[in-house]
């Protein structure tokens, strides 16, 4: 009977080949579910492990402290471009662990956001952990064309004894964290100052604190 049989065949194997598949497929979206939740896991896992190391290795930035700055011809704005400004600043790296690598650091002080002195502070260095750099520096003074109306005001307010400046420094500097480099950051530091007729910090700019930005 070679007509029957291919019919009869495949209408009494179709349901166990139906049930095969579906089983097959049911064991699959299983295995896949199984894996799914196992890489899941496996992820919230190595989530949490960053993130109790980031909270651990997390860097602070470091801290200024304006500790002295004297800007000798202060009072007499035409004699600035041929004299200095010096000032002494605190750098303090307050992790535990991480080291900073500092560029060149780069100096500028200004009146009324003009600039009347600038000049390079620092080679590159490297900060260790813990530690407090004592940066020290002379900048050369900017000509105050004499007869401005700025020249004017910075006479008035250094014989009034009071001349607030604006020292800057700038520089990029990157984390040392264990054994791996984090990505580079612009430094701004900022310490908004007084000085008085010679020149010299009044005590209310005595060791401020400079805010820095990034
Ligand atoms: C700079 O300031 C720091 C902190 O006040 C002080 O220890 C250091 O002797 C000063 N250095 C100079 C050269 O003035
Ligand atoms: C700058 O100072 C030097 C020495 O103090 C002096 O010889 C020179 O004439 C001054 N220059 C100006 C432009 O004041
Ligand atoms: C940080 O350094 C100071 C001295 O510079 C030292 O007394 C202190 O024990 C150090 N702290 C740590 C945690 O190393
Ligand atoms: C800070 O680090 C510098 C450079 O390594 C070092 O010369 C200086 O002595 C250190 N200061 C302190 C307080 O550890
Ligand atoms: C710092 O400022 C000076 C003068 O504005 C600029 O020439 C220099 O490129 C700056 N450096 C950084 C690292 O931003």
């Amino acid at each position: 009977m070679p007509t029957p049989n291919p019919t009869q065949s495949t209408t009494r194997k179709r349901p166990p080949r139906f049930n095969a598949h579906r089983l097959r497929e049911t064991l699959t979206t299983q295995f896949a579910k199984c894996l799914c939740s196992i890489f899941l896991t496996l992820l919230l896992i190595v989530g949490v492990i960053m993130f109790v190391l980031w909270l651990s290795l997390r860097p602070h930035r470091p801290h200024f402290n304006l500790a002295s700055l004297s800007a000798a011809s202060i009072a007499s704005p035409a004699d600035l471009a041929n004299s200095t400004i010096s000032f002494n600043v605190t750098d303090r790296n307050s992790n535990k662990k991480i080291g900073i690598y500092y560029d060149a650091v780069f100096g500028s002080v200004l009146y009324k956001d003009h600039l009347i002195g600038s000049g390079p502070v620092m080679f590159p260095f490297y900060q260790p952990p813990n530690n407090t750099t004592v940066i020290i520096a002379d900048l050369a003074g900017a000509p105050v064309a004499a007869g401005s109306a700025l020249s004017t005001e910075l006479s008035a307010d250094a014989a009034a004894g009071r001349v607030e400046l604006r020292l800057e420094l700038n520089s990029t500097i990157r984390f040392k964290v264990k054994t791996w480099d984090t990505h580079q950051h612009h430094l701004h530091v900022e310490c908004n100052v007084v000085v008085g007729s010679d020149g010299s910090l009044l005590p209310e700019s005595r060791n401020i604190r400079c805010p820095i930005y990034f």
